[in-house]
């Protein structure tokens, strides 16, 4: 019977596509796939069934694009081969090992060593399969920390303003602030003097105090004078704007409730109001100084969230009402702005699409101001 197990397994591997691998399966079959990374089953390792297995796992159809826009790039079944098998039967069970070799549609050499234990029932067809494969998953946990997206033009496309995707309930922990933190730091920044500090707030009745100057910065700018002509351009009435607003009353609403709350402050006011070195240095030279100074390590800080299933969203309402913030977190006011209130959790769910932008053609000149 083992002999025949195990031809049955050098079949599943070397036989022509025109051979149903399904039917050397039992109706209820249960395949194991520690991944849990196949497209439309995320988090999904153990596929059961002839149907859900044909599709999941042994199903060619094209792949929908992911939802962060990238295309599958799947082996290509004509250029496969098989090196260092070894397989191995014994009562029940055949486990066979290989090294598998492929070229991706996309052209990318693609090698991998699988294992795969079957179980066969007294009819000869398979009812279980464990497939391990790579080691991903030790590499992620082990040595690599949480991270969730690798790709760093993945990150840099798809890191939105999230606020209804907050997970207001899961805590955040200290310890990936800082790791993130230690990250921002090796932005650029004028003479490298790193005039910024970024103030952390977990403590609920400061949350609450924020919130409360959140709130009362959004009504201040709700009922502000209208007499920017370029406002009235935005059409408010649009779906994108209407999502945009009921996303931003939703953090408005809520914004106490995130675990944690991020002030960035730069030194130097270039408003009029400081005082001491930066009083009288309000000229747009000085402006990029010290915003240039902290906005980089923010974004950088924003973006080592996204990797890890953190998110946030650049906030400036509460500069509105900046020195009661400052009052509220003891930040002198003369000598330090603020750059906005950043809320910090983790993400519900870490796929978030590209944002919607203009084409980069739209915003790209060369050479003059107004291109030929
Ligand atoms: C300088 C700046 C100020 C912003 N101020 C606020 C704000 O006070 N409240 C808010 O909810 N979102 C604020 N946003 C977020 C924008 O609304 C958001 O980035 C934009 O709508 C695009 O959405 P997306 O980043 O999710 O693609 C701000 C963004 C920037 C860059």
């Amino acid at each position: 019977m083992s002999e025949s197990n195990k031809s049955l397994v050098e079949q599943f591997f070397v036989a022509g596509r025109e051979v149903d691998r399904l039917s050397f399966m039992t109706e209820d079959v249960e395949w194991w796939n520690g991944l849990g990374k196949f497209p439309a089953a995320p988090g999904q390792t153990v596929f059961r069934g002839k149907e859900e297995v044909g599709a999941r796992i042994l199903g060619r159809a094209p792949s929908p694009p992911q939802p962060n826009g990238r295309r599958i790039d799947r082996y290509d079944l004509s250029t496969i081969s098989f090196h260092d098998v070894h397989t191995i039967a014994d009562g029940p069970y055949v486990f066979r090992q290989h090294l598998y070799k492929a070229t991706t549609t996309g052209g990318k050499p693609y090698e991998n060593v699988y294992g795969f234990l079957f179980r066969f029932t007294d009819d000869g067809l398979i009812d279980r399969i464990w497939e391990h494969w790579g080691t991903l998953n030790a590499y992620e946990t082990l040595f690599q920390g949480p991270l969730v997206v690798h790709d760093p033009d993945e990150i840099l496309m798809t890191t939105p303003s999230v606020r209804q995707r907050l997970d207001l309930e899961r805590p955040v922990d200290r310890d990936v602030i800082s790791e993130c933190m230690e990250i921002a730091v090796h932005a650029p920044n004028g003479s490298n003097q790193q005039p910024y500090r970024f103030i952390f707030v977990d403590d609920a009745e400061t949350k609450a105090k924020l919130a409360a100057i959140y709130r009362s910065a959004m009504a201040d700018f709700i009922g502000r004078p209208r007499t920017d002509a370029a406002e009235d351009r935005v059409d408010r009435t649009s779906e994108a704007q209407q999502r945009i607003a009921r996303s931003v009353a939703y953090l408005a609403e809520n914004i106490e409730k995130v675990p944690v709350l991020c002030v960035p402050i730069v030194a130097g006011r270039t408003d009029g109001h400081g005082s001491g070195a930066h009083a009288e240095r309000t000229s747009t030279f000085w402006q990029a100084g010290r915003w240039g100074s902290v906005v980089p390590a923010l974004w950088s800080f924003m973006l080592a969230l996204r990797s890890r299933g953190l998110g946030s969203a650049w906030t400036t309402l509460t500069l509105i009402r900046e020195r009661e913030v400052a009052e509220v977190l003891g930040i002198p006011y003369d000598e330090w702005m603020q750059v906005g209130l950043f809320p910090i959790a983790h993400t519900i769910g870490t796929d978030f699409r590209i944002t919607p932008r203009k084409p980069a053609e739209e915003l790209t000149r060369w050479n003059q101001f107004r291109s030929s």
